[in-house]
């Protein structure tokens, strides 16, 4: 009853609560409001504006942030190369707190736009939320978390689906200054527990493309083997009753009592606004951390030029806010820039692949922001999918997270496109902080060449270096990507791990940020991403490292070893493909196959899991004992007993045992 009494006081849709199948559509309300526009360049045009940046990036950016960001000091120093060595940083002695730029800015000048369209896993009911409900939700929030003694710099996970409460649970962290490290709702609980966070917040169910997904149960998993989580907050997405523990608290019944009005921290520039795990290389995940002002500046300025965006216009960007994505282009900038930013909670084939299609003519949806393997994946459907939709409000499409074969690029622009919006590949990183390389902004009828991210940002001057760590000059050549200056959203730091971050990224090409990408620049000067140069994967647009498979399998009594690689797949961009050693009396191969499923499953999430496993007598090992996965790429890719320099192997007649192995394994699957 008090609950009632309780949720009744707040926009009840806002915070998660099922709405009664059928009973919404909720009426579209204004997404455009008078004033409050997205952020400004100083005067000038495209070529001044690249001139300029590329000339004088600290000057560039001062002015910028002048105009784009509300202050509540103004910096002295635009930029500062850190002393630790790594990345600079920016706007130094600026104060500012990010909530107050997304919210309160906003909520003064038009208070009823649109902030969200929370597009629902059932379609047809969609929920607003306008800037002013987004704020005293956030207020609310924020105020809880201080209620539970949660204070600046202390770290909170939250892992929760795609909402209007998720959002905000981001922005509460901003308003006072706690970090945020979301975690994608698919995650693992062990995955979860390896996080450094102080405290959870959840809901108790998720729902999506029908399905129920328990997160409450896997956050009761993971705070077992995590003594440092002292509160976990859990909100209701369905009207199913979780278990509740000591450490639980029912996260609406407090913001029902609390106040909805927050005074925001002030922030410095530099101090971490949240951070976010991603896959490298080498080890586990890693805590890259972003910092405030320039990544809010570098996420709202991309947002609006990359994607052209108006005032006015609803933004759809249907990455989960798991993914760096989702917080650059669902929340951070979009929101920065007084958009309207639609939050897509459902999958692109529920309930059928029409989908993304009629929601974009249900919400007159203006950019849609979306992933190449979604798109390979409804190409296979056919057209009338897509055709039985109205598509006229859509003026700019985006893609992003893995290349964009030119099938799948021609089927964006010809089918979903009608051939006349703009289509713009997209290439960054979590450690960008935003949109690097893209065909847009650039004059208005410059030539887009379809599958390739083209031009450089504002500021961003990359090169591409040979072997020997020499820049390689001129046209029509390929190298390592490197990013040659600094800029805002660059990442600051790995967190506790300073000198990671340096290894990582700026050891390689002293001088330079290494993106772990190659690259050829056309004989136009355009830039074309060539993929990973490193041991790290993209499946389905999320990025692994291949050590990270092999660690979760690491621990199978029969397995001593296993090696994983990349392989092309037709929908997911690329696949995990295990090849394992097994103990000599191992009898039982395919249950063991089973087994290591399960545990990268457990251990990671379910997308990780090998698409294959091939059972090999012994690895192809260097005669200083590395394993050589250029090797076993050859063998999955090409098939082919051209195996190029194979004279560092141990023993090279290794490689028959492994074509031998392969084939075998091919013929009795669908390989
Ligand atoms: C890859 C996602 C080709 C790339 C925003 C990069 C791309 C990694 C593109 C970062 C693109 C991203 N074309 N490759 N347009 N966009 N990538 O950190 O290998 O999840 O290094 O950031 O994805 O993945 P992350």
């Amino acid at each position: 009853m008090a609950l009632a009494a309780a949720r009744a006081r707040l926009p009840l849709r806002a915070l998660g609560c099922p709405l009664p199948h059928g009973l919404v559509p909720v009426a579209a309300r204004r997404c455009c409001g008078e004033a409050g526009g997205p952020a400004a360049l100083p005067p000038g045009g495209y070529g001044v504006w690249q001139e300029r940046a590329a000339r004088d990036p600290a000057g560039f950016w001062a002015e910028v942030a002048r105009g784009a960001l509300r202050w509540d000091s103004p910096f002295h120093t635009a930029c500062q190369a850190c002393p630790a060595g790594g990345a600079a940083r920016w706007f130094l002695g600026g104060r500012l707190n990010v909530s107050v730029n997304c919210l309160d800015q906003h909520v003064e000048k038009s208070p009823d736009r649109v902030a969200l369209i929370w597009e629902r896993d059932e379609p047809g009911t969609a929920v607003h939320v306008t800037y002013r409900e987004l704020l005293d939700l956030t207020c609310r929030l924020a105020n809880t978390l201080k209620k539970y003694g949660i204070q600046k710099g202390d770290k909170v996970a939250i892992y929760m689906s795609v909402s209007p409460l998720s959002v905000a649970a981001m922005l509460a962290c901003a308003r006072i200054g706690a970090v945020h490290t979301v975690v994608f709702a698919g995650f693992s609980a062990e995955s979860l527990a390896g996080r450094i966070i102080d405290s959870v917040i959840t809901y108790n169910q998720a729902v999506r493309g029908g399905r129920i997904i328990e997160l409450k149960r896997t956050v009761d998993e993971a705070v077992k083997n995590c003594p440092s989580i002292k509160h976990v907050f859990v909100a209701q997405r369905t009207d199913n009753k979780v278990w509740m523990g000591d450490r639980d608290i029912p996260l609406e019944e407090e913001m029902a009592k609390a106040a909805s009005v927050c005074a925001p921290e002030s922030m410095d520039s530099e101090d971490m606004l949240f951070m976010l795990y991603t896959s490298g290389s080498t080890g586990k995940p890693k805590g890259i951390v972003h910092t405030q002002a320039g990544y809010l500046l570098y996420s709202a300025v991309t947002h609006k030029y990359v994607f052209d965006y108006q005032q006015g216009d609803v933004f759809g960007c249907v990455a989960d806010i798991g993914w760096i994505t989702g917080h650059s282009y669902v929340v951070y900038g979009p929101l920065c820039n007084g958009a309207t930013s639609v939050l897509f909670e459902s999958t692109p084939v529920y309930p059928d692949p029409g989908r993304y299609w009629e929601m974009v003519q249900r919400l007159k949806i203006n950019q849609f922001y979306g992933a190449p393997t979604a798109i390979r994946l409804l190409l296979n459907y056919g057209e009338e999918w897509v055709k039985k939709y109205d598509r006229s409000s859509l003026k700019t499409l985006g893609s992003v997270g893995e290349p964009i074969n030119n099938e799948a690029w021609q089927w964006f622009y010809h089918v979903v496109g009608e051939g006349r919006c703009t289509l713009v590949d997209t290439w960054w990183q979590t450690e960008t902080g935003g949109i690097c390389i893209a065909p847009r902004p650039s004059e208005e009828k410059a030539e887009i060449v379809p599958a390739m991210a083209m031009r450089p940002f504002f500021g961003i001057v990359p090169v591409l270096m040979d072997d020997n760590g020499k820049v390689i000059e001129g046209v029509d050549v390929s190298g390592a990507l490197c990013i040659a200056q600094p800029w805002p959203g660059m990442a600051r730091t790995i967190f506790g791990d300073h000198q990671r971050f340096v290894d990582a990224y700026f050891k390689a090409y002293p001088g330079y940020y290494f993106t772990g990408d190659g690259a050829y620049r056309t004989k136009k000067g355009y830039y074309q991403i060539t993929g990973r140069m490193d041991d790290v994967i993209n499946i389905s647009g999320h990025r692994l490292g291949t050590a990270e498979i092999e660690d979760a399998m690491a621990d199978h009594p029969e397995v001593p070893e296993t090696a994983v690689i990349g392989y092309p797949h037709k929908i997911k961009g690329e696949g995990a493909f295990a090849f394992i050693v097994l103990k000599e009396q191992t009898a039982h191969t395919d249950h063991v196959k089973e087994e290591l499923k399960t545990m990268v499953a457990s251990k990671i999430a379910k997308y990780a899991v090998p698409d294959h496993i091939v059972v090999v007598k012994r690895l192809p090992k260097t005669r200083s004992g590395k394993i050589m996965r250029r090797l076993l790429r050859k063998v999955v890719t090409e098939q082919s007993n051209n195996m190029g320099d194979v004279t560092t192997l141990d023993d090279p007649s290794v490689v028959k045992e492994i074509l031998d192995a392969y084939q075998k394994y091919k013929e009795k699957t669908s390989l």
